[in-house]
């Protein structure tokens, strides 16, 4: 398979598999927002001890450049979600797996890349509530509220973009495109 990544100036078009994605956010936007962030996150958090639980793949990058960014006592977990798909979808339970840790009376804070309509992130909020934590908030870096279908509030949120699909930056177009330090629009 032939995947083409012209990594040359920030300012050029790049190419995945069979789809061109044209620059979005740069470096320094990115820093920025999770300068922010972490700033929003230590005047809630800088004495409840939190635990930040990391959805992977997609956030694994926005969450150690995050993380680096907390001066106070915080600790982070990483999790996978898997959903019983033709089985069981109607109630919204998804696995998490790779949770060793008990949430019961933990502040926990949900580290996501993106949320588009928002049922991926109501499924783990479900899930994660059954062990009877504390608090449960949410932050993500991307959040599209076009496509956001759910009512509840996201409570962190590093920026709000329009409906289109966007890479890097851990984010990916079937499966490529993570390591872009950047973030990248599909062309349309
Ligand atoms: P939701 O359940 O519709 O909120 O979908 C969330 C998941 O869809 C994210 O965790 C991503 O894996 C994926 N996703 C949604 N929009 C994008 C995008 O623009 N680029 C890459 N992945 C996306
Ligand atoms: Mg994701």
């Amino acid at each position: 398979m032939v995947v083409l990544f012209y990594k040359t100036k920030t300012m050029e078009n790049i190419k995945l598999k069979d789809k061109i994605f044209k620059p979005y956010m740069c470096k320094e936007e990115i820093e920025q927002i999770i300068n922010d962030l972490a700033v929003k996150l230590k005047e809630e958090y800088k004495d409840k001890d939190p635990l930040f639980i990391a959805i992977l793949n997609g956030s694994f990058i926005f969450a150690a450049d995050l993380m680096k960014q907390l001066d106070f006592p915080c600790r982070i977990s990483f999790i996978k979600v898997c959903s019983y798909e033709g089985i069981c979808t109607s109630n919204n339970i998804k696995q998490l797996i790779g949770l060793k840790e008990n949430l019961e009376n933990e502040n926990i804070v949900i580290l996501e890349d993106i949320i588009d309509t928002g049922i991926t992130i109501e499924g783990i909020i479900n899930t994660i509530n059954m062990q009877k934590p504390a608090s449960v908030k949410v932050c993500t870096f991307l959040f599209k509220p076009e496509s956001f279908i759910k009512s509840y509030k996201i409570d962190f949120i590093g920026k709000s973009i329009p409906n289109d699909f966007v890479v890097g930056y851990g984010l990916d177009y079937d499966g490529y495109g993570r390591n872009i330090p950047s973030i990248y629009q599909i062309k349309l």
